[in-house]
Formats: C-alpha cells, structure tokens, sequence
C-alpha cells in the first residue's frame, strides 16, 4: 500500500513513546503504541488470573481485545486504564507474555489496521521487522540504561506510582535481555535503519531529527 508508515523501535524507556507520538501530532499522522496492546493482553491476564504459560488461553484474550485509542487515552471495555498499563508489575508480565508466538500472531491484524490515511507512527519492537517491513522510514531509538533508568523513575513518580531506582535498574536489564533474546521478534534494528540514542538528546532534538530523515524519504 502507499500509505506511509515510520516504524519507530527500541527498548523500553528509550523515550520512543514521546518521540514517536509527537512526530505523528506534528504529520497528523495516526500513532500506534504497540507495547499498550502487550500491556493491555498482560492486564487482563493479571486480572483474570489466566495462567501465564497457557498461550492458548493467552492469545484468545490478545486476540478479543476490547480496546480503543481515542485523544491518547486507552480503554479496555469502556474502562480508562491509560495509567494502569503503565505499572510496572503490567509491563514485566506484558515482556512475558510477548515472548509467545500465539501472543504476537493474535495482535498482527490489530496492528495492521492502524495503518490509515494520511500515514503512521508505529512504536515498538517488532515495527521495522515484522510488522511494517517495508516502512518508509525505521529508526532505532535507544539510550543507555542509567538514563532509561532516570526517566522510568520520573515517569513512575509523576504518575504516582512509587518507585525504586535499583529495582528500576534490574527490571530495565531482566526486559531488555528477554526482549532481545527471545527466538520470535527480537528487538534488534531492522536493516535499514537510522539508530538514535537519546541517552544525551532532549525530546525536541530527537524529534527534529526523525522528521529531518522522513523529510529526506517522503
Ligand atoms: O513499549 P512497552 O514498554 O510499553 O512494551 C511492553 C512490553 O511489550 C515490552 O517489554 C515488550 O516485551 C513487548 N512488546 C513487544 N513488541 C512490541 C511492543 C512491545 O514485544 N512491538
């Protein structure tokens, strides 16, 4: 199709969120936050009490997700849990449950349909690989891990969540090295891609330069 997608991955806290939602404000473009419906699978697993091993039950619930994006705020059957899937208890199971191929394949179509005129911002892991392999443009956003690390706390605090910077530290470590390592769409650049590393940028200068190299592709 040629509708355009910028397919924006990287590790969790990589400030790929703000970078990609504001790139797709600034084209008018629709954003897909692919991580939420991870998190959305994980919260009604967490829930429920669904077995975390049972990937059949698992990717029934991923692939019945009653969910809606609407002004960035994200319900699950009418309910806002925009701030609930942001746990981290949510997004540790999420990183579970995203290692099972039953899991990934319920949520392909989903997030094949937020591609829509005029284009798309797609956030994730799997973006440029899997999911949109022939996206106009893919960057990998990443950043150090005390820096990662440093904004999780922040979020966490002003969320108000409660938050400890070395249990903070070792869940960012347990994440990357399960979402890099597992054998189904593991978080590496897909060929092709601009690596950014935010560790010492602010939002505004990732962002600037996102849309500098879309400009360059569009
Ligand atoms: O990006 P976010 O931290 O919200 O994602 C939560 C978890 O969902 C990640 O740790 C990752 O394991 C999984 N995920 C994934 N593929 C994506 C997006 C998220 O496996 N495209």
């Amino acid at each position: 199709s040629h509708i355009p997608v910028i397919a924006i991955d990287g590790p969790t806290a990589s400030g790929k969120g703000t970078v990609a939602h504001r790139v797709a404000d600034k084209l008018g473009f629709h954003y897909l936050d692919s991580g939420a419906l991870y998190r959305l699978t994980a919260l009604t697993a967490l829930r429920r009490g669904t077995d975390l091993r049972d990937e059949h039950a698992l990717a029934k619930l991923a692939e019945h997700l009653p969910c809606h994006f609407s002004n960035g705020e994200i319900l699950l059957a009418n309910e806002n849990v925009t701030e609930q899937i942001r746990a981290e208890e949510v997004g540790n199971t999420a990183s579970k449950i995203a290692v099972l191929p039953t899991v990934r394949h319920a949520l392909v179509s989903l997030q094949l349909g937020f591609r829509k005129t005029p284009g798309l911002v797609a956030d994730g892991r799997d973006m440029g690989t899997v999911i949109f392999p022939h996206a106009q443009l893919k960057v990998f956003l990443t950043a150090s891990v005390p820096a990662r690390a440093q904004r999780r706390y922040k979020q966490l605090i002003d969320k108000g969540f409660s938050a400890n910077m070395e249990d903070l530290l070792m869940d960012l470590q347990a994440r990357d090295e399960r979402d890099t390592h597992r054998a189904i769409a593991p978080l590496v650049p897909a060929e092709g891609a601009h690596v950014l590393d935010t560790s010492a940028m602010t939002a505004d200068v990732a962002v600037e330069t996102v849309l500098k190299w879309y400009a360059a592709v569009a």
